[in-house]
């Protein structure tokens, strides 16, 4: 028996699954969750000594639940909250909490880099903005701002690759999640030492990369004895979550589009080559299958829309759901399927936290418009799954332009239960929306790079037939997607240009009252 264990380091908690690759079977999952700090508004952090405890407990926890003999696991593979920084001293020792991928306190930082490095070299070896959650303008911040932290410096890790460190000694990083730090030059899948030299930070402040299915390190016997691994077990690269969850979802090849509805929203395709967005509105990121890439397009409150919706407006359903044991989102969306298509004009612009992609604007908040009187929370309901799928279709439409081919989009997270919201989104799109049988998203897909590392397979795209299956498909209806088509082209996507500048003079004013 092979047995594959995966770790996904979240931002709420982290969780630990074994897997039993030759049954397909799930044996154990065991989630244990942090709090999440934020010292001041836009800030946002976490201690890596907590990550690294609550770790050691998931593992022992899932090690328990499965009753498996841990020597039969061939490999271990990390996942994590990308973006992050983990400052280190000489020793290895945390100088201060991470910094995490939505702090916001680095757009100083972010138009400081963008200015040394300039255009070109941003397009041709880093292929993205500078944005305030990744992990560059955030060391460029220490400096700024805490410089007597930023002189301690001797190593700047990701989040899950502190992990990493704990387990196996070593600081490394590999490919997926490196590019997430914008100081990879991501067409050659290692660091720019040009983009280094220009913000003046040393090249060996920063971890070997590798490519994400090989054995980067292996359980200490320190570890092992915390644990109950076994020392020796290896620990192959792993991926940042949103490549680990493509993975686990099987987007592995070009036609798949993945679209992940959890807090954020995710639009994901797999590319033979590194092609760049020319207005850099979508990223674009080594995957964690060797030798390919990905385009991906942000969209920051997704699901986090309709859980507002539901607890913001959703009381009596809440109520009722408690009484009769049903989950609220159930009866959120049986109304919404009472209101017709487009709302009769009602649009939900779903910027609650401010947008990454396509308008990448912290400003950025939620609106209602064309509210009439003949509106009722049914409209308003349907309103937020039908905003929530356009703005995942302005990264669609950002790919379809790039030339990525797309025949299917696979949908997981919340946007993957709702029998509604996947209609919708294969309304929205224009395409059909498939699930698969198995939803373990990101912790899935480091097991499978880890059963590649160990030889269990021969590629990741081997190790996705393999295991990944399709459980259902919601085909387009022609009908609707003519008319959505005009909904979105007439009425969605002219909202945000429409708002932008109230939007700007809203965040200066609320600093001010
Ligand atoms: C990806 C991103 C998030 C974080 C947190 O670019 O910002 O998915 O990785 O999960």
């Amino acid at each position: 028996m092979a047995i594959l264990l995966g770790i996904d380091l979240g931002t709420s908690g982290v969780k630990t699954i074994l897997l039993d690759a030759d049954s397909k079977q799930l044996l154990a999952s065991c989630l244990v969750e942090y709090p999440l700090l934020t010292p001041r508004p836009g800030w946002t952090e976490q201690e890596p000594d907590t990550w690294w405890e609550a770790t050691v407990a998931s593992i022992q926890g899932a090690l328990a639940r499965s009753g498996a003999d841990s020597s039969a696991i061939a490999g271990i593979g990390l996942s994590g909250q990308m973006h992050g920084s983990v400052f280190l001293d000489a020793a290895g020792r945390v100088i201060r909490p991470a910094l995490l991928w939505n702090d916001q306190r680095t757009g100083d930082q972010c138009a400081q880099i963008t200015r040394v490095a300039g255009e070109k070299l941003l397009h041709e070896e880093i292929c993205n903005p500078i944005l305030t959650g990744f992990q560059a303008p955030k060391i460029v911040w220490l400096r700024d701002e805490e410089p007597a932290n930023f002189d301690r410096v001797r190593h700047v890790l990701l989040p899950k690759d502190y992990l990493r460190y704990r387990l196996t000694g070593e600081f490394a990083t590999e490919v997926s999640d490196a590019s997430g730090t914008a100081l990879l030059n991501v067409p050659a899948r290692d660091w720019s030492t040009k983009l280094l030299d220009k913000i003046g930070l040393p090249a060996n402040w920063f971890p070997k990369v590798y490519e994400s299915p090989v054995p980067s390190g292996s359980v200490t016997a320190a570890v092992a004895e915390l644990t109950g691994l076994k020392a020796g077990t290896p620990v192959v690269g792993g991926a940042g979550d949103c490549a680990a969850g493509a993975v686990g979802t099987g987007i592995v090849r070009p036609g798949l589009l993945w679209a992940s509805t959890g807090t954020s929203g995710v639009i994901f395709a797999s590319a033979d080559e590194p092609t760049t967005d020319p207005s850099l509105r979508t990223h674009t990121f080594c995957h964690a299958v060797p030798g390919k890439w990905h385009a991906m397009g942000v969209m920051l409150s997704a699901g986090g829309s309709l859980r507002w919706y539901r607890d913001a407006l959703a009381g009596e359903e809440k109520h009722v759901a408690g009484l009769t044991g049903q989950d609220p989102y159930e009866l959120i969306t049986a109304a919404a399927a009472q209101a017709p298509l487009g709302c009769e004009g009602l649009i939900f612009a779903p910027y609650l936290t401010g947008e990454r992609a396509p308008y990448p604007d912290p400003n950025a908040r939620g609106a209602f418009l064309n509210l009439s009187l003949r509106h009722d929370k049914r409209h308003l309901a349907r309103a937020v799954l039908e905003g929530v799928a356009m703005g995942l279709r302005d990264s669609v439409e950002i790919m379809r332009a790039g030339g990525v081919p797309i025949n299917e989009v696979r949908a997981s997270g919340g946007g993957a239960r709702s029998p509604l919201w996947r209609q919708i989104q294969a309304d929205v799109f224009g395409l059909p929306i498939t699930t698969i049988n198995i939803e373990e998203g990101p912790a899935l897909g480091v097991t499978l790079l880890a059963g590649v590392g160990a030889g269990l397979w021969s590629s990741v795209e081997q190790a996705c037939d393999a295991m990944i299956e399709t459980a259902t498909v919601t085909e387009p209806i022609a009908a609707n997607v003519e008319r959505y088509e005009q909904v979105y082209r007439e009425l969605y996507t002219q909202a945000y240009p429409a708002l932008r500048d109230g939007f700007a003079r809203a965040a200066a004013l609320v600093e001010k009252l």
